[in-house]
């Protein structure tokens, strides 16, 4: 990349507390002094690229929205726009580069900025980065201040994603885009559409009109986990106008959309709507209760792979990408056990079981899909009774699926349930809105190393990369959505762009505490959970005492405690390091700062079980 004229100290500042990117970049070297936005600030682009103008449209926007400057953006012939940069220019441009579809080179110095990348991949990244220089709350005066840097920069896996679950719970079109906003933000790329559930079909498919006329709407949501139903009626569906839409968003923000048509389970929904494509032949009710229901598509009528086949033909037309999730888990085999096609099929086809069934069904599918030019990709299921032959697996019963598809060559996406189910509680449960079970703190998400151990030589290639999971049983409005993804989100984003080498935990909250202020720019609900404290506890009966340590997932918290059973407030002691207390103290903490309390107040009471246990 041209050196920038103005750029000239080249020592690296020796603090970079000012910085704070996520993901963390491959290379960031501070230099002295800034670069000032102000008015006259210019972005430039060579004028025979619509893609590149796009990207500085784009840039010019976010660049407003975020300090009150809109530059103007300016034109340049190829030759110029390549050669060094002018005063007070935001230069963008594609180059030949080693950094591969995605990565890209972001020099700012007193004088200008370049931002260089081999593919407009890149250069969104980029221009994602630059956003992070920018200081957070402006008073526009004299100018916006971004500290001089070169960064050197590209993803450590293809695939970063996050699903999303409308099936269960339908979202608007204007949510999605932000959904897919936010990820794009944090460099990650592919947004993964649950379109299909027991409890909802989405996605309207002009064969089979029954799908969004009948199953898209429902009497009644379990809103809690137990008997809690309410009785709002509930639903609605994406036309194709909307998908489409939503795909040239989507590419905008250089985001893949995975959709998602489950089978041969989670689709009672269509079975309501076409109750001959089931094995009894119904009638079917979307069911009040979440849970996996035993009613699937027949695997032995052909009117079946008809009606599949004609969804599958207008999903291939709605998505460009090459990439459609067949779904495949939790399929219950009871049906087709005790149906006469079923076992017919079985027969047939030379099968072993049910389980060669669904191998069958998926691999029936799969040919198809690949006819059409596309590839699949379906739960870690599809390996029972034998994975299609061209198959992508995503491992979410932990690891072991992923492991077992890369052994034998497949690609895979890590997203295990212990790690990657951000529907799951992020903090102590008893101070957290309801969530389906589990307990997934930021730190555990961070913890994650997608490729397993196991794994060797080649093998570890097939290792696509990472997605967090957001399942829309106890999630039902855009708010909690945000909340139950981010700040989570942000440390799948981490794990699928930063090397290993480049984790740090400590230095990961330290740039949280940014990312939060960026999150209320934005206009994200994210949850605070982390700043939640929690215990570490070591008893210690034959003394009757406890070592009692509090714990946050955040960055220096000011944590304060009380022993004597009232809530602490910001004159309440400060927390500086592990409380020796008798059995029966309870321990009551939250974080502060400013004098205001950021998180409910935390709990634990000393009791020596252990030793209750021996007394009796
Ligand atoms: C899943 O959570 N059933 C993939
Ligand atoms: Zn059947």
């Amino acid at each position: 990349l041209t050196c920038l004229t103005g750029a000239t100290a080249q020592q690296p500042v020796a603090s970079d507390q000012d910085l704070a990117f996520i993901p963390q970049p491959l290379s960031v070297v501070r230099k002295t002094g800034d670069f000032i936005l102000n008015e006259q600030t210019v972005i430039q682009v060579a004028a025979d690229n619509t893609e590149l103008q796009t990207l500085s449209e784009l840039l010019a926007q976010g660049l407003y929205d975020r300090t009150g400057i809109r530059p103007r953006v300016q034109t340049a012939s190829a030759a110029s726009a390549s050669a060094s940069v002018p005063a007070n220019t935001i230069v963008l441009r594609l180059v030949a580069d080693t950094l591969g579809a995605e990565g890209y080179r972001l020099s700012v110095g007193q004088r200008g900025i370049a931002a260089g990348a081999a593919q407009g991949n890149g250069l969104f990244y980029a221009i994602q980065t630059l956003y992070q220089l920018l200081p957070i709350q402006s008073a526009v005066t004299t100018g916006i201040r971004l500290p001089a840097v070169e960064i050197v920069d590209k993803p450590r896996f293809g695939w970063r994603g996050l699903m999303l679950d409308v099936g269960r719970y339908f979202y608007s079109v204007d949510y999605i885009k932000k959904f897919i906003d936010y990820l794009a933000a944090h460099k990650m790329n592919v947004f993964h559409w649950h379109l299909v559930e027991d409890h909802g079909w989405r996605i309207e498919i002009k064969q089979y009109p029954r799908l969004t006329e009948v199953s898209a709407w429902r009497a009644s949501t379990n809103f809690q986990r137990g008997p809690y139903i309410n009785r709002n009626p509930h639903g609605g569906y994406y036309t194709h106008e909307d998908i489409k839409a939503v795909v040239d968003y989507a590419q905008s923000r250089y985001v893949t959309i995975v959709p998602e048509i489950e089978l041969p389970g989670h689709s009672l929904s269509a079975l309501r709507a076409y109750p001959e494509l089931s094995c009894t032949g119904g009638p079917f009710e979307l069911p009040e209760q979440w849970g996996i229901q035993k009613d699937i598509y027949c695997a032995g009528k052909e009117e079946v792979f008809t009606f599949l086949e004609g969804v599958l033909s207008e999903v291939v037309e709605l998505f460009p990408g090459e990439i459609i999730h067949i779904g495949g888990d939790e399929a219950p085999k009871d049906r087709w056990k005790a149906c006469p096609h079923c076992q017919r099929r079985i027969k047939e086809e030379g099968l072993k079981d049910e389980h060669e069934l669904q191998s069958y069904f998926i691999t029936r599918i799969e040919k198809f899909l690949n006819s059409k030019g596309k590839r699949i990709i379906g739960w870690d299921e599809i390996l029972e009774g034998g994975l299609a032959p061209n198959a992508a697996v995503m491992s979410w019963r932990g690891t072991k699926g992923g492991i077992e598809a890369a052994r034998m060559h497949h690609p895979v996406v890590m997203t295990p349930t212990t790690h990657m189910y951000l529907d799951y509680f992020q903090g102590e449960p008893y101070l957290e809105p309801s969530a389906i079970g589990g307990h997934l703190p930021l730190r555990k998400v961070y913890s994650f190393e997608p490729i397993p151990d196991e794994l060797v030589g080649k093998e570890r290639e097939f290792i696509l990369g990472v997605q967090g999971n957001v399942w829309g049983e106890y999630i039902h409005s855009p708010e909690k959505a945000d909340y139950m993804t981010y700040p989570r989100a942000a440390a799948v984003a981490e794990i699928g762009w930063s090397l290993p080498d480049k984790k740090d935990w400590n230095d990961f909250t330290r740039r949280l505490e940014t990312q939060y202020l960026r999150y209320d720019q934005m206009g994200i609900n994210y949850s605070r959970s982390a700043y939640q404290v929690y215990f570490e506890v070591k008893d210690d009966p034959a003394n009757n005492r406890s070592t009692v340590t509090l714990k946050t997932d955040a960055y220096q918290p000011e944590i304060r405690y009380t022993l004597d059973g009232s809530d602490p407030g910001p004159d309440a002691s400060r927390y500086t390091g592990p409380l020796e207390v008798p059995e029966y103290t309870t321990v009551r903490a939250a974080t502060f700062r400013d004098g205001k309390r950021l998180t409910p107040v935390s709990a634990w009471t000393v009791v020596h079980f252990e030793s209750n246990n021996q007394s009796k």
